[in-house]
């Protein structure tokens, strides 16, 4: 994002009703979600987004640092959907459907969604997302969605070994830099549609859309918790958003927290 990003243009060019409608940009911040938690906690309005050049202080899912330099598309959003707490995982789907619809649709890269909430290109990590709630007697207070999406770098210049082997960017896939404004414009109206129509018809039509991504099922992988290393096929994402994984002792297991991973030969396509 440009650091002289025009906040009324940006603004007044958005078709949407409530998301991106008060946009706060800074050029650095600890973490967008720490940020928007901030401003969740002072009364702000569902749609609000708080989005930064760079974070000094990113975070990712299971406790993870998550590196943040300039170049890519780093924000958070304030979610008030009138839900019980236990659905709220949910969320997580809607805005990763959006950012494989939207790398798919305008850029024409051939994205993948990865359970729970990673966004893949090649193989590689290319977005991931970071769901945090507060409660209310079981029910939602707020959720900040928090999307991180590597865009105009490349990881091999920024990335530390580790994690440079399992990433890519938008640069890196299309070999040129994108508009970062204009990408974030079209992912929140893309994340506007998503959300209101799960809330107004339920999980099931955004989990099938989802689906369509999910190159995953159907074959074999490694599923780490903090606890446990499972081995087995990923036969399917269920009505609750868990994976169901049948074990190689022919026991069928639903995972709600974890993270996939797959190394090249675990990809081979089994018959279920
Ligand atoms: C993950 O894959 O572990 C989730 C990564 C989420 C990163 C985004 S970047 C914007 C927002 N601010 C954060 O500190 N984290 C999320």
């Amino acid at each position: 994002m440009s650091a002289d990003i025009k906040l009324e243009k940006f603004q007044e060019s958005l078709s949407t009703k409530r998301f991106g409608k008060c946009v706060f940009f800074s050029r650095e911040v600890d973490s967008t979600s720490d940020w928007a938690k901030k401003l969740a906690k002072m009364g702000a309005e569902e749609g609000t987004v708080t989005a930064t050049q760079t974070q000094t202080a990113g975070r990712g899912r299971l406790g993870r640092e998550w590196i943040s330099p300039r170049g890519g598309l780093w924000f958070s959003i304030v979610l008030r959907p009138d839900q019980e707490a236990s659905e709220a995982a949910k969320l997580v789907f809607v805005a990763s459907l959006a950012v494989a619809e939207v790398l798919h649709e305008k850029y024409g890269l051939r994205t993948e969604t990865k359970w729970p909430n990673d966004v893949l290109v090649s193989g590689k990590k290319i977005c991931g997302i970071l769901a945090e709630m507060s409660t209310i007697e079981e029910k939602v207070n707020y959720v900040i969605l928090g999307v991180g999406v590597n865009a105009n770098f490349c990881p091999d210049d920024v990335f530390p070994k580790s994690v440079r082997i399992k990433a890519t960017s938008i640069e890196n896939e299309l070999g040129k830099k994108i508009r970062l404004e204009s990408f974030l414009r079209v992912l929140l109206e893309k994340m506007e549609m998503i959300y209101d129509s799960y809330l107004e018809a339920g999980f099931a039509y955004l989990l099938e859309e989802w689906k369509k991504y999910a190159r995953f099922l159907g074959h074999r992988v490694v599923v780490r918790d903090r606890e446990e290393r499972l081995n087995g096929l990923a036969l399917d994402v269920d009505i609750e958003g868990a994976l169901v994984l049948k074990l190689e002792q022919g026991i069928t297991r639903r995972i709600l927290v974890g993270d996939i991973a797959f190394g090249k030969l675990q990809r081979t396509r089994l018959g279920i």
